[in-house]
């Protein structure tokens, strides 16, 4: 399977940074795919309107823990416009791309990181 993967892949997979979950965490996304039934969780904490901490919690597979890694690492310390900004193809290719049969995992990370945003701000807004 290692043949399939860019090693930028297997170097996230095999030691994913920012791993785990925020316990005080200021909004949380959890999105699955319905493509395979994989699961992800983003936590983030805000400060300054920037993400000043990131963590995740995948349930899935070695491209979606490796997309997960990435976006964590795209993500901290972007301020929350430019953190929505970051797409599926962003972190497909910060990874030297990924199989096309495996492109689908990419959207898990993407995805889970704008909602947990939107999350926020949905938070921020009923706050006020
Ligand atoms: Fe499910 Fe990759 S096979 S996220």
């Amino acid at each position: 399977m290692t043949g399939m993967y860019s090693e930028k892949v297997m170097e996230h997979f095999r030691k994913p940074k920012n791993m785990g979950k925020i316990e005080d965490a200021d909004a949380v996304g959890t999105v699955g795919n319905p493509v395979c039934g994989d699961l992800m969780t983003i936590y983030i904490k805000i400060k300054d309107n920037k993400i000043h901490d990131i963590k995740f919690q995948t349930f899935g597979c070695a491209a979606a823990i490796a997309t997960s890694s990435m976006i964590t690492e795209l993500a901290k310390g972007k301020t929350l416009d430019e953190a929505l900004k970051i797409t599926r193809d962003d972190v497909a290719n910060e990874l030297n791309g990924l199989p096309s049969i495996k492109m689908h995992c990419s959207n898990l990370a993407a995805d889970a990181l704008h909602k947990a945003i939107k999350n926020y701000l949905q938070k921020k807004e009923r706050e006020k």
